[in-house]
């Protein structure tokens, strides 16, 4: 129990990749807050059944909106007391079509950015008070494989998560003296449930995926866990402003 005390917020934990962080956390002992713009409901009853009522809640809030994240933050305190660690998880991603840059609408552009990466920004605005506070916190930005190879029919995506890298690297600096740890996990394609659903990127995507990695086989949400619970806990207390690629060998960050 590597998290026994510790209380985490997932962003996009209803589904996809962000069901597993959610009970990956749980397994290790945190309470674990599930939100998403999608019900999470049966996520939290899930996680209850194993770990206890107490050790988690869910919350239906919108990323890209300030006033949504501040009452998520608040619903968290009111129900925990407290926030240790944040995973920002949400995003447009599984949905997103790809498109030429000289096709995609600034409304669709304007959209990834404002969940992709406003939503990062939101969320360690109103979370990182109260772990300046208690000086703890880690803070975990889910990046993208994508952003060091750079993929055509994909800049809207790419580019946000190439901001979520950034915004690690500078958010890092002003928290470190604070006690609170900030990095960027950076997974490669991956066999997430609400991914497969998207056959065009299925198609694009896997076989390209697998050849290019160094161990080749299909990545899956449980290839992940290992170095998402790695960055919540003390073991990495040392480690600041990184980016960590969990992708089979494919980029060398
Ligand atoms: N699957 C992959 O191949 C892959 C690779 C690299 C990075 N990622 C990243 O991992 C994360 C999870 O990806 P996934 O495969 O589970 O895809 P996904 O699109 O299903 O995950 C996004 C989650 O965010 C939620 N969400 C979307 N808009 C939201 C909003 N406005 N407010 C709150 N929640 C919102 C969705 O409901 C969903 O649960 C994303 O950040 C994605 O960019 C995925």
């Amino acid at each position: 129990m590597r998290l026994a005390g510790r209380t985490a917020i997932v962003t996009g934990g209803a589904k996809g990749i962000g069901k597993h962080y959610c009970h990956a956390l749980a397994a290790e002992g945190a309470e674990v807050m599930v939100a998403d713009i999608a019900d999470g409901r049966e996520v939290a009853a899930e996680i209850a059944a194993k770990t206890g009522r107490n050790s988690t809640d869910s919350m239906i809030f919108d990323v890209s909106d300030e006033a949504q994240c501040k009452a998520l933050v608040a619903k968290t305190l009111e129900r925990f007391g407290k926030i240790d660690i944040l995973i920002n998880n949400a995003a447009l991603y599984a949905p997103l079509p790809t498109l030429k840059v000289t096709d995609i609408d600034v409304e669709l552009w304007n959209q990834v950015m404002g969940i992709n990466i406003r939503g990062p920004f939101l969320m360690v605005k109103h979370t990182a008070p109260h772990m300046i506070a208690r000086k703890y916190g880690k803070i975990v930005n889910i990046g993208s494989g994508t952003v060091a190879r750079g993929i055509p029919e994909f800049s809207h995506y790419v580019t946000s998560k190439g901001a979520v890298t950034a915004f690690t690297r500078a958010v890092s600096r002003e928290l470190g003296e604070h006690g609170i740890c900030v990095n960027t996990l950076a997974p490669g394609y991956t066999l997430s449930d609400t991914g497969l659903t998207n056959t065009v990127h299925v198609e694009k995507s896997r076989a390209g995926a697998i050849q290019r990695r160094a161990i080749k086989r299909d990545e899956y949400p449980e290839d992940l866990l290992g170095t998402l619970i790695f960055l919540c806990s003390k073991d990495s207390d040392f480690m600041t402003g990184q980016v960590l690629a969990v992708d089979g060998g494919t980029n060398n960050t």
